[in-house]
């Protein structure tokens, strides 16, 4: 992409009314100038958010890859595309070109092929952050399959559960995965997984661990000798602007996760945009995002927005406290990256640790520091900016979400004066918008209200896989002609927005959405449950935790509650993920429930979190006399 950026606030200010002004004029030139497209497109934007249904360049043909790869060879052929830093610092890291990107790639499309995936075929990837999981996407989107990517520390029934929502025919998945000082058998899960998928017709398994593992005849194979047997050149598929490029799950409100669907066309021109400007990135520098691939936030901000960018990424298997804190500084300080992009959660749980791991390393290199996941709070902010930025790199607070594709309220750094806490303005061509419970538009600034936005971008995701239904009815019902983020903010007097958390039943635990009734659902297949109420509370490290209301059935026999806590947490472990675990698990005789029987999760909230100062009129609820119950066992 070529050179230019924002440099300051008034720019920003002049493009963004442009942007806003006419967004298709805009975009187009955007679309025009920076990518290669093999046929030009017959209109920028075609939209109506009632269906809701939105075509971007609609007509226009192309591969994401040779955009992200083949683009770059002549100029950048030699240039690192990926840094790979293994988990164990005495392993040997990994610089892979751009040209041997692109043969590991071809290899990898050619070996899917071989294996029967075509155009439009679902692809599981459940690997760990090594350099098959980049290179696996790449390869899928190069022959115009589906990558359906499973965050690896996902459990075997909600590996299966995607697997069979998108009825996927492959898993591409490793041996095991490193995490630290633990290894974890990857493979076990998916084999576990696929009793239950039918749909699978093959599954590609890289060597990681060196572990002895099952390998089921005529369904598993290794990968690495199919590899060296491919061609190592393979064309790209050339889709349609609007063909899917990949689905990535996300927790909902309800049990089942829904799978978001993204495109090619408008994915492409929106992450390579906001990559360039938000990171600010320059030829040589070498960029990092800490994030897991399987997340949206690896997906376009260590896969796609990068590697359109020609930049070098580092890709990071390991963990932040491995083999001490100072692992992520070490890092900084041995590649001299420039831009870093992480967490709130890692920030805080850095921060305790103390300045000793910091001030080991030389962090000079820093220009500019990321955050993203969750609302940052003052005092991780100021560490962040005084300690790891020295003040002198600007922090980006980027919101946005998996629905969104890429970033859409962001500071521009050297442009956008920061704010600690706010995610400060729209990205150039993103129109937000307050809205009262009453479905009013709330106009002017130091505001709050629920956070829509007005118009479409090119990298929203445009359904919900299987389930268009329910796309619209989570996003575009809860306000006329507008996208419901879920979440609530709040619009500073100069007009900065700042995130005040989400407003449905999804609770942001270190940077991972959870909806609480997946969770429900696990802990009440418990022969012991019989129901349950699941709320966030606050966590010093990780933002939220889990708080788990739970009803025993009356059976007349006493259980010991340690080790039903034990238990119901193994169940959730099973079922979802350890991530997912209760911090605290209250056994209770009842739950404040509305008259229409709706468990009333606001009392429960504020209870969790020791704040019942204001707990309003509870006289109308069913049960009123539960809640001092519960206030009084609280823990
Ligand atoms: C929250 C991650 C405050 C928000 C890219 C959103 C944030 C959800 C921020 C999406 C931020 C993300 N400040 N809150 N900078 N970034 N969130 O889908 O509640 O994993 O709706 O996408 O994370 O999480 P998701």
């Amino acid at each position: 992409m070529s050179n230019y950026h924002i440099k300051h606030l008034e720019e920003y200010y002049q493009v963004y009314r442009k942007s806003v002004r006419n967004p298709e004029v805009f975009w187009e030139e955007v679309a025009e100038e920076h990518f290669l497209w093999r046929k030009r497109w017959n209109n920028v934007l075609q939209w109506d958010f009632s269906k809701p249904e939105i075509k971007w360049f609609e007509g226009a043909e192309l591969n994401i890859t040779e955009n992200c790869i083949d683009r770059h060879l002549n100029t950048r052929g030699d240039k690192t595309a990926i840094i790979f830093e293994p988990n164990n610092p005495d392993e040997e890291t990994q610089h892979i070109s751009y040209r041997e990107l692109h043969d590991r790639v071809c290899r990898f499309a050619n070996v899917l092929k071989e294996k029967g995936i075509g155009k439009g075929d679902r692809v599981c990837i459940y690997l760990p952050m090594i350099p098959e999981l980049a290179i696996s996407v790449l390869a899928c989107a190069r022959i115009g399959a589906i990558h359906s990517v499973v965050f690896a520390g996902f459990s075997s029934t909600a590996l299966a559960t995607r697997i069979n929502d998108s009825e996927c025919k492959m898993v591409i998945t490793s041996d095991g995965s490193y995490r630290g000082a633990k290894t974890i058998d990857l493979k076990s899960i998916v084999d576990e997984a696929l009793e239950d998928c039918s749909s699978i017709e093959s599954v590609l398994v890289a060597k990681r661990i060196n572990s002895d593992i099952k390998m089921k005849e005529g369904r598993d194979y290794w990968l690495q000798p199919l590899l060296d047997e491919a061609y190592h050149d393979c064309d790209p598929e050339v889709m349609d602007a609007e063909d899917p490029l990949f689905i990535l799950y996300t927790s909902g409100s309800t049990g089942k996760p829904k799978g978001m669907v993204h495109s090619s066309g408008g994915y492409m021109v929106y992450t390579a945009y906001t990559f360039k400007n938000v990171f600010q990135y320059r030829e040589d520098d070498v960029y990092w995002c800490t994030a897991d691939i399987g997340w949206i936030t690896g997906h376009s901000y260590i896969v796609y927005g990068p590697l359109l960018n020609g930049a070098t990424t580092l890709m990071f298997e390991g963990v932040p406290s491995y083999p001490d804190f100072g692992r992520f500084w070490e890092i900084v300080d041995k590649h001299q990256v420039n831009q870093f992009y992480t967490a709130p959660t890692a920030i805080r749980a850095l921060a305790k640790e103390g300045m000793d791991h910091v001030e080991k390393y030389d962090l000079s290199s820093l220009k500019v520091l990321g955050t993203v996941g969750e609302p940052i709070n003052e005092e991780a902010w100021h560490w962040y900016d005084d300690n790891i930025g020295k003040k002198k790199a600007p922090i980006v607070d980027t919101w946005w979400q998996t629905e969104t594709g890429g970033i859409m309220i962001s500071p521009i750094p050297f442009a956008t004066p920061t704010k600690p806490t706010y995610a400060t303005l729209p990205f150039i061509g993103i129109q937000p918008a307050l809205m009262d419970e009453n479905g009013e538009e709330i106009k002017g600034n130091q505001v709050d209200g629920r956070l829509c936005i007005k118009y479409p971008w090119p990298s929203m995701a445009r359904t919900i896989w299987g389930d268009h239904q329910r796309y619209k009815d989570t996003y575009f019902s809860a306000f006329e002609n507008m996208y419901f983020t879920g979440d609530g903010a709040l619009r500073d007097e100069v007009g900065y927005y700042r995130i005040t958390g989400r407003v449905d039943d999804v609770v942001i635990v270190s940077g991972h959405n959870l909806g609480t009734a997946p969770i429900e659902d696990a802990i009440n297949e418990h022969p012991a449950v019989s129901e349950s109420a699941i709320v966030g509370f606050p966590h010093d490290i990780k933002g939220n935790a889990l708080y788990g209301y739970v009803i025993l059935k009356e059976t007349g026999e006493s259980r010991n509650h340690d080790n039903l806590r034990k238990e119901i947490n193994q169940l959730i472990t099973e079922q979802i993920g350890p991530i997912a675990k209760l911090d605290k698990i209250q056994f209770t005789k009842g739950l404040p429930k509305t008259r229409s029987g709706k468990i009333m999760r606001r009392i429960l909230r504020k209870i969790a979190s020791k704040d019942t100062s204001n707990l309003g009129d509870t006289s109308t609820l069913l049960n009123p006399e539960v809640v001092q119950d519960i206030m009084d066992n609280v823990l």
